[in-house]
This record gives C-alpha cells, sequence and structure tokens, in this order.
C-alpha cells in the first residue's frame, strides 16, 4: 500500500509493505553516500538490510534511548558525514523507533542546509506517528524536542515485520497513538479496536492512523492550527509523564490521557479498547503534581487552556478549559 503525502515539492510516499526492508532501493534512492543511524537495540540486521543496497553506507549506532537525542550525538552524526566527505547530494537514513528518526532527521535537517532523509521506522509508534509529518529534534537542558527543525523526508518505508521483535508493552504503547487517531479522525479505525485483535490487523492500522495524520499535516505542516489536534490526551498525558518519572512510557500516558478528554459516555468504551491492549485506564500520582506538569508549557490564557476534546469517535472539538476544569477532569481518572 502505498500513501502520498502532500506538500507541494515536498511530497512524498509512504510504502507499507511486510518485507520491503528486502527490497529498500526500490523505494529510496540510495545509490549515493547513505548516512544509516540506528539504535543499539534495534536488530542490527534492519540497519544492515538498508546498508546492503546502498552504493555508500556509513553505518552509524548510538545507544538507545531518549538520551540519544542530544546535540553531543547530533554532532557527533555531523562529523561523520563531514569525514566521509558528504555532500548535498548524499543522503541520511533513520532505522528504528522515533529516537533515531527525530535525530537523523535533524541531523539531514542542519548538514549543509539540508539534504535528502529517509525513515525506515520499526517500532509501532514510529510506524503509525512519528515518521510521518517533518517534525525532527533533540532535547536540551532537560526539555524534549526543543531543538529541531520541520523537514520532510524524501520516503518512508515501512516493514511491519519489524514488529515482530519488538516487546508486547511497546507495541501496546505505539498502539495508543493509533486509537488516538481513530477518535479524533476515524471512527471505522476506532471500530477495528473495539472489535478486532490489532496485530491481526496491523498494516490496515498503521495505513489508516497514517492517512488521518498526513491530511492533518498536509493542511497544516507547521502546528499553526488543525495540527494542534494531534495533541489529544497529551496534555493531561504530559503531566502523567512527568509525574511518573520514567515509570510509564508515553503511550501508556497518552492512553490514561485521553480517558478524562472524552465525553463521558464515550469513556467505557474506550476504558475497554485500552484494556484490551493492556494499556493502563488509571494511575495514582497527586492530581496538582499531574496538573501542573500538563500546565507547563501551557499559557491559560483569558478563556483558559486550548483542550482537544472528543464526543463520539472520528470528531473533534477544541474548547477552551480553566485550570480548575482540567483538574476536575483530571481527578476523575487518578485511583485515590
Ligand atoms: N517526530 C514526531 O512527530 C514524533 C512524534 C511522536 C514521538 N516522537 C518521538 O519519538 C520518540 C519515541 O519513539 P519510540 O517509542 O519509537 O522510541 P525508541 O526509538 O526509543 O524505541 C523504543 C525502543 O525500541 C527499540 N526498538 C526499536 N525498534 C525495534 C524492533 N523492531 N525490535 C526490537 N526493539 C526495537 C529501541 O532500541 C528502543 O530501545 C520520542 O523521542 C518522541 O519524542 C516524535
Amino acid at each position: 500500500m502505498i500513501l502520498p503525502v502532500s506538500l507541494g515539492d515536498r511530497s512524498y510516499e509512504v510504502r507499507v509493505e511486510r518485507g520491503c526492508l528486502r527490497r529498500a532501493g526500490e523505494s529510496m534512492n540510495l545509490d549515493r553516500r547513505v548516512l544509516i543511524v540506528t539504535d543499539e537495540g534495534v536488530p542490527a540486521e534492519y540497519a544492515e538490510a538498508v546498508a546492503a543496497a546502498c552504493r555508500e553506507a556509513v553505518l552509524v549506532t548510538v545507544p538507545q534511548g531518549e538520551g540519544s537525542k542530544s546535540l553531543a550525538t547530533l554532532e557527533e552524526l555531523l562529523l561523520t558525514m563531514l569525514r566521509h566527505g558528504f555532500t548535498r547530494s548524499d543522503a541520511v537514513c533513520a532505522v528504528g523507533g522515533g529516537v533515531p528518526g527525530d535525530l537523523a532527521g535533524f541531523a539531514a535537517a542542519c548538514f549543509m542546509r539540508g539534504i535528502d532523509f529517509y525513515n525506515v521506522p520499526t517500532t509501532v509508534l514510529a510506524q503509525v506517528d512519528s515518521s510521518v509529518g517533518g517534525k525532527t529534534a533533540v532535547n536540551l537542558g532537560g526539555v524534549k524536542n526543543i531543538v529541531g527543525a520541520f523537514h520532510q523526508p524524501r520516503a518512508v518505508l515501512i516493514d511491519a515485520d519489524t514488529l515482530s521483535t519488538l516487546s508486547q508493552r511497546d507495541v501496546s504503547a505505539g498502539l495508543a497513538e493509533a486509537v488516538k487517531m481513530g477518535l479524533i479522525a476515524d471512527a471505522a479505525l476506532f471500530a477495528l479496536f473495539e472489535r478486532e485483535d490489532p496485530m491481526a490487523h496491523i498494516e490496515e492500522i498503521i495505513f489508516a492512523a497514517l492517512r488521518e495524520k498526513a491530511r492533518v499535516v498536509a493542511s497544516d505542516e507547521r502546528e499553526q492550527g488543525l495540527r494542534k489536534c494531534l495533541n489529544f490526551g497529551h496534555t493531561v498525558g504530559h503531566g502523567i509523564e512527568s509525574a511518573a518519572a520514567g515509570a510509564l512510557r508515553h503511550g501508556e500516558c497518552v492512553a490514561i490521557g485521553m480517558l478524562p478528554m472524552c465525553a463521558p459516555a464515550l469513556r467505557p468504551r474506550l476504558r475497554a479498547v485500552l484494556e484490551r491492549l493492556h494499556l493502563p485506564t488509571s494511575c495514582h500520582y497527586d492530581p496538582d503534581a499531574v496538573l501542573d506538569a500538563a500546565l507547563h508549557d501551557k499559557k491559560a490564557g483569558a478563556g483558559g487552556v486550548d483542550c482537544v476534546l472528543v464526543d463520539a469517535p472520528g470528531a473533534f472539538r477544541l474548547e477552551k478549559l480553566t485550570p480548575e476544569q482540567l483538574r476536575a477532569r483530571i481527578v476523575e481518572v487518578l485511583e485515590p
């Protein structure tokens, strides 16, 4: 299945096809120098498959985890390209989850003011969400994604066979973002989660989630309006993530964070979907700590904080909530 992402001269295609990793040269122009960026937790054979298709591959394996999204690792990638004589007509390719994707994408955006970037995502989160949209970044001073650029990939290659080596917990956490897309934009996708075993339909889920994301990104590439809907579940989710201090995955926090932003009648349906995915539906943190962290980077203007709300699957609305209203919703998903 091919999904076109329409962004004028920055348009590209996403190929969703089992086994496409072994045919990487068909979707990407690898007849040049290519910096392949992966991490130590990604099975090495995935990056090696891409390297085998390149005229000249330079493979960099960074440590796994968020710590690699740093200026120091970025510098290492840029210096590697410099040392190998990369030019404007060479390329960078990420093979891994959102960490190598965001890092390598930013390196491609910076080197010589921007060279071609390819993304081969290998986690559910990256396959259903982060590989499309062109956001690239590293972290600085403990603040996530604070230094980055919009730099669209030239192509995205999604081989669902690579997901077989992921843990169940990582699969579930990634699927939370696809549930989010169903809730805000695609009722049929949400219904699929209510009815079916998601892994038996994973390509359909990836395609549907990315189709909706591509539609949003095409109409608001630089997050000036509509793209904010992708933050559904993330305001409270970020608050929980901060309070959890590493104990919960991002997707697990988004899962809990979506519940209070749904209309009460929808919550039991969402809760049932999350339970089937083995995702948490509540947690036990201090509501004020969660609220403080949720509001951390948000300015509560005169009318309150912009929030994305869902009354029924497939559509969202934006509403300003006062900090008190947000707190009341947070309390509903926290265990005493
Ligand atoms: N750019 C965007 O639009 C966007 C959107 C959402 C999230 N993100 C970013 O994505 C990052 C999180 O992404 P993630 O959840 O993919 O994390 P990740 O890249 O850290 O991957 C999670 C773990 O899975 C391992 N792994 C990757 N592929 C594997 C495979 N096929 N088999 C076995 N293990 C594998 C990795 O080594 C890592 O330890 C965050 O930094 C977040 O900020 C970016």
